[in-house]
């Protein structure tokens, strides 16, 4: 396993469309636990394979401890409700920003074991979800951005 270098919000790269993974193969796998890896030493609670500079459909989310979700050419299939509340993104460090998203999202993706499954999840898990999702198409939460946040704003949280 490694620790990737994480791209930061400037980088072009950052705002390109990733393509679809073919085949979960060995080099699929390596890089998911590598992803896993990065995101967790940058405390992060998930990352787009685009951040570590592979355009491809796969992210990684983690909104609980030893829960992680592998998701490869996911798509958003169901929505419901909405949340406002603070995002981050690791590729904008030190900062965060008032969104609104959904506040329950369905999700279908591949698996590493190279099944389609469907997985829901709500709050801080629906918003990191769609926050993974938007990478693959380029987009950044500062793109809906409500307003950003003060330091001090987000220490009350
Ligand atoms: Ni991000």
């Amino acid at each position: 396993m490694a620790i990737l270098n994480i791209i930061k919000e400037g980088d072009p790269i950052l705002r390109k469309t990733s393509r679809p993974i073919e085949k979960v193969d060995a080099r699929t796998k390596q890089l998911a636990q590598d992803m896993l890896e990065t995101m967790r030493a940058a405390n992060g609670a998930g990352l787009a394979g685009v951040q570590v500079g592979k355009l491809r459909r796969i992210v990684v989310v983690e909104t609980e401890p030893d829960k992680p979700y592998i998701m490869i050419n996911p798509v958003i299939i169901a929505s419901e409700g909405s949340q406002t509340g603070a995002e981050g993104c690791l590729s904008i460090p030190g900062k965060w920003g008032l969104t609104t998203r959904p506040m329950t999202v369905t999700v279908r993706a591949i698996g590493l074991d190279g099944n389609e499954y469907t997985v829901t999840g709500s709050g801080l898990t629906a918003r990191a979800f769609c926050h993974e999702i938007d990478h693959l198409d380029g987009k950044l939460y500062t793109d809906i951005v409500i307003r950003m946040l003060d330091p001090d704003e987000i220490e009350e949280e």
